[in-house]
């Protein structure tokens, strides 16, 4: 792989030890892949230190200890916990406590602790073709389809790009690896957000590892829908790009989208692929605890959506409704006043983590010492495929899939109202 004279020196611990860990982990990861050399990266999101895994902690603050800092600008991922309002979700305290550390050791290194799967509703805004890392899919997505950026799903190596600006060129980052596979020929309208997660989930499982090219929406998607559509899209499949020809920059028509303009494998997206998510993570029957919106992370809008919807009324006793948010949109949230709305109908707005990333996993193996013990749960009211599937694999409880208005409906009435009567 070519390296560049500054990659060499870091290489050679002339840029300090912490450097030299980061460059010798990118060298092994493009050489592994096959790079022919490395690009200069714009944006990194990084690995938050997830509490439940005592090391990961250890290993964010053993590079900060190290002197590391990152030389781009860097978002953190989603956590195990709200790191100031934890009691609302009952995490133990030493969950919650450990949960700080790991935000101390990315102030420490400069990365801004955002603790959030939607970075971009927090003001982080990679532009067309910027190289970036992420650790997090459903950003990898967004920044390749929405925004135009260059992205792989990275694992940890994204934060050692992250200290050296720097990252091997493979996969999203070339050309070649961002043309169509499949085109999807859309034969529906979907109505909402929790709509376009639903194809997306539908159509992942047919793409798999593809990139997929969407043509016939009736309407341009709101970045809501979008940002659902993606999320969904790499859930059921490994996609890490999607392309709506007139929104994902450079592409404004279906045949630009494809090496030969066009495409191999043609697949049709209809009410009846909506439906059958919606069917497939609806548990007949499943009674529930806990209503949950707010997967991807809530935007700004959709917090203006749910106070809308819930202005003047009141949660059902004995329902928990979470709103999951990022810290940066929960505060402009709270200046609008949106919070307020929300708390008084008895919705609990969280910060920093979701169900399947809190304490509430049942395949985590955290330290007995943290005190984790995850509680039962009857059943988790979701608008989202994402977060139903990782309810079901993660949590291992039912979950009963329908669209946001529906479930804001469900936790104010207490009966499940499904997308479909
Ligand atoms: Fe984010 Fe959790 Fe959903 S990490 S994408 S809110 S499953």
């Amino acid at each position: 792989m070519k390296l560049t004279r500054r990659d060499e020196e870091m290489l050679e611990g002339r840029h300090g030890l912490a450097n030299r860990r980061a460059m010798e982990g990118l060298v092994t990861l493009g050489r592994a892949y096959d790079a022919a050399d490395m690009v200069d990266i714009g944006y990194a999101h990084i690995h938050a230190g997830m509490a439940m895994y005592k090391d990961d902690v250890e290993l964010m603050e053993e590079l900060a200890d190290a002197g590391a800092t990152v030389a781009v600008p860097s978002s953190a991922n989603i956590a195990n916990a709200d790191t100031v309002n934890w009691r609302q979700t009952g995490a133990p305290e030493p969950l919650a406590r450990l949960q700080q550390r790991a935000a101390g050791a990315h102030r420490r290194m400069g990365s801004a602790c955002s603790f959030t799967c939607t970075p971009y509703w927090a003001g982080h805004w990679p532009t067309w073709n910027m190289h970036m890392v992420s650790i997090e899919s459903t950003v990898t997505i967004f920044c390749n389809s929405v925004l135009g950026a260059r992205s792989n799903r990275d694992g940890f190596f994204a934060v050692y790009a992250a200290m050296v600006g720097r990252y091997p060129r493979f996969g999203y980052h070339l050309d070649e690896q961002r043309l169509g596979t499949h085109l999807v020929r859309v034969e529906t309208a979907p109505e909402s957000i929790s709509d376009f997660s639903a194809l997306g989930f539908h159509v992942g499982a047919q793409v798999g590892g593809g990139v997929a090219v969407f043509a016939g929406f009736s309407r341009r998607p709101s970045l809501d829908e979008l940002d659902a559509l993606g999320a969904a899209l790499g859930t059921s499949g490994g996609v890490s790009m999607f392309i709506v020809p007139g929104v994902t920059p450079p592409y404004g028509s279906v045949e630009q989208c494809f090496a030969n303009g066009r495409p191999s494998q043609a697949i049709v997206a209809d009410q009846a692929g909506i439906r059958a998510t919606y069917d497939h993570f609806t548990d007949p029957g499943a009674a529930f605890d806990l209503v949950h919106v707010g997967c991807p992370h809530a935007s700004f809008e959709e917090i203006k959506d749910y106070a809308r919807l819930l202005e003047g009324r009141r949660v059902k006793d004995g329902v928990e409704l979470w709103v999951t948010t990022s810290r940066s949109v929960r505060n402009m949230a709270a200046e609008a006043g949106l919070v307020a709305i929300l708390e008084r109908a008895g919705a609990k707005v969280i910060s920093d983590t979701c169900p399947m990333s809190c304490h509430f996993a049942r395949t985590a193996s955290p330290d007995p010492a943290l005190g984790v013990k995850p509680p039962e749960l009857r059943g988790i009211v979701v608008d989202s495929a994402k977060q139903a599937k990782y309810v079901r694999d993660m949590i291992r409880c039912p979950t009963l899939l329908t669209s946001t208005e529906r479930a804001i409906e469900t936790a104010v009435s207490g009966r499940f109202v499904p997308r479909f009567p």
